[in-house]
């Protein structure tokens, strides 16, 4: 009897801690920098946003435990191609130079490049950076696409100095400080950071419209799985309902 209970016991034991395997088919981590709100930014020591709660919804579906690492913008496409993380999901903008070295999920999100000047700025529109001679210093976060369209647009035409910043709260900063006299950064984040700090406004003019998406190492098989769980959390109204509870539609 005592023998047969303790095969009924060890027996539940496999049976439990196959269960327990079967639950989880490892972890997704998420490469992201988490300067970048309401997408990805710190609540006290937690990383929350937008494309964490998506990402870690489509875990959830897919049966994987879920992670988030911060990392500077400019280390995500490599930690995602050197297995230092599963995908990057950053607000990011869907490019043909990207394009080269990752793939993309479906697209979630859109972004708009926009610009944000000191109140009173001599910079009332996006068309005056452009003015022959204007010669404006504008603050960008290294490798975004604020970067790029502002170096290639600008820099390269010798209309503008670009200065570049680890992240996009350093390049206000450098704006409140009277260092640049613009930046420009998606529109999102750029409400936030005007939130937050006194004495600047986002002109209405947009620069650039961008689609975000996560990226993938090339090839990578789980791009087919993600892509699936996203497309059902569309079809399904999740993903609208977590933008929204981030980004209240303006009546
Ligand atoms: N959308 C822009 C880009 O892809 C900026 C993204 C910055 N994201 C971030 N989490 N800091 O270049």
């Amino acid at each position: 009897m005592k023998k047969l209970i303790a095969l009924v016991l060890s027996l539940m034991l496999i049976v439990c801690s196959m269960a327990a395997l079967a639950e989880s088919k490892g972890t997704l981590v998420m490469a992201t920098n988490a300067s970048f709100p309401p997408y990805e930014y710190y609540e006290g020591t937690e990383i929350v946003g937008i494309d964490v709660e998506i990402a870690a919804a489509i875990a959830q579906k897919l049966g994987y435990d879920f992670e988030v690492a911060d990392m500077e913008f400019d280390a995500i496409i490599s930690a995602v191609n050197s297995g230092k993380a599963n995908f990057g999901m950053a607000g990011m903008t869907v490019t043909e130079e990207r394009l080269l070295s990752v793939d993309f999920s479906t697209s979630y999100a859109t972004g708009v490049q926009v610009v944000i000047v000191r109140e009173g700025s001599s910079i009332t529109s996006v068309g005056d950076l452009f003015a022959e001679g204007a010669m404006h210093t504008i603050g960008v976060q290294l490798t975004t696409t604020g970067d790029l369209y502002t170096t290639w647009d600008l820099e390269d035409n010798g209309l503008a100095v670009i200065n570049r910043y680890p992240n996009g709260n350093e390049a206000v900063l450098a704006l409140k400080a009277g260092k640049v006299d613009c930046v420009v950064i998606d529109n999102e984040p750029a409400k936030a950071y005007v939130a937050a700090n006194e004495g600047l406004v986002i002109l209405p003019t947009e620069y650039v419209t961008e689609n975000y998406a996560a990226c993938f190492a090339k090839g990578d098989p789980l791009l087919a799985e993600f892509n699936a769980a996203l497309e059902e959390l569309i079809a399904d109204g999740t993903v609208a309902a977590i933008i929204e509870k981030y980004i209240p539609v303006e009546e």
